[in-house]
C-alpha cells in the first residue's frame, strides 16, 4: 500500500523564530495516520527540527544541488540537508523552473544526487495555463517525468514521490477540479508503469498541489490516484493544515 503524504512547502516564508513557532504548532496536531512533512526555508531547518522533535512530523527542504560541495554560491548540498535533519527534499518546483532556470535535466541531476545520499525526493511536475489551453498537458507531463526520472532504478523509485502541481493553480486560488487532478495523476501512474513496472506505479505516492485548502482537500484526496498533497499557503496556517492532515488520514 502506498503512503499518503501531506507535505507543507513553506516557500520563502517565516524567519527562524517564526518557523520554530509554526513547526511547534504543527507538531501538536494529533491523530495523523498519514506521513506529515514540513519544508521550511534552509535557515529555518535547525529550528524547525528542534520544534518537531518527539512528534511524527518529518523535515524536508525545498531544493538541493547535485554536486557534493564546491563553488556553487547560493546552493546547498544533500549532506548539509541530512545533517540539518531532513528526510525529504522538493525538487523541480515550478517556481524554480520559472524563476531560477531549473530544467528537466537539472531536476534529474538533483534528484539522482539526493537519492544517492538517502533523501526522499518530491519531484514536481505540472503544466502552465497556456499549455493546458493548447491541449498539451499530457505531452508536458510526459516530458517532465521521462527526463526528470531518467536513469533511476526501480529501487530508487521507492524513495520518489511525484507532486502534480498545475502551474495555473498555484497560489491563484484556482484549484484543478477533482476530475482534472485525478486525470493527470492517473496519467502519471500509467507512465510510471511504462517506464518502470506496474508494481512501482502502484507503490508510488502521487500528490496534488495547487491551492489545496481546508475546504477542497477531502474531495481531492478521495480520488483514487491522489495520494496526498503538496500545500503552499494553507500549510502556513496550523488549523487549515490540521484539516488537510485529517483528510489525508481518512483515506
Ligand atoms: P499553494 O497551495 O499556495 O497554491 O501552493 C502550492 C504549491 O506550490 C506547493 O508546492
Amino acid at each position: 500500500m502506498r503512503k499518503t503524504i501531506i507535505a507543507g512547502n513553506w516557500k520563502m516564508n517565516k524567519t527562524p523564530s517564526e518557523a520554530a513557532e509554526l513547526a511547534a504548532a504543527i507538531a501538536q496536531i494529533q491523530g495523523a495516520k498519514c506521513e506529515v512533512v514540513i519544508c521550511p526555508p534552509f535557515v529555518d531547518l535547525f529550528y524547525a527540527k528542534k520544534a518537531i522533535e518527539g512528534s511524527c512530523v518529518k523535515l524536508g527542504a525545498q531544493n538541493c544541488h547535485f554536486k557534493e560541495s564546491g563553488a556553487f554560491t547560493g546552493e546547498i548540498s544533500a549532506d548539509m540537508l541530512i545533517e540539518a535533519g531532513c528526510e525529504y527534499v522538493i525538487i523541480g518546483h515550478s517556481e524554480r523552473r520559472q524563476y531560477f532556470a531549473e530544467t528537466d535535466e537539472t531536476v534529474n541531476l538533483r534528484t539522482k544526487a539526493a537519492l544517492a545520499k538517502g533523501l526522499k525526493v518530491i519531484v514536481c511536475v505540472g503544466e502552465t495555463r497556456e499549455e493546458r489551453e493548447n491541449g498539451i498537458t499530457e505531452n508536458v507531463i510526459d516530458r517532465q517525468i521521462r527526463l526528470g526520472l531518467k536513469d533511476l532504478s526501480k529501487e530508487e523509485m521507492a524513495n520518489v514521490v511525484i507532486a502534480y502541481e498545475p502551474v495555473w493553480a498555484i497560489g491563484t486560488g484556482l484549484t484543478a477540479t477533482n476530475e482534472q487532478a485525478e486525470e493527470v495523476c492517473k496519467f502519471i501512474r500509467g507512465l510510471i508503469a511504462k517506464l518502470f513496472d506496474a508494481d512501482v506505479a502502484e507503490e508510488t505516492t502521487i500528490q496534488y498541489g495547487g491551492s489545496m485548502n481546508a475546504g477542497n482537500c477531502a474531495a481531492l484526496l478521495a480520488m483514487p490516484n491522489i495520494d496526498g498533497g503538496l500545500i503552499g499557503g494553507a500549510a502556513l496556517k496550523p488549523a487549515d493544515f490540521a484539516t488537510i492532515i485529517a483528510a489525508g488520514s481518512a483515506n
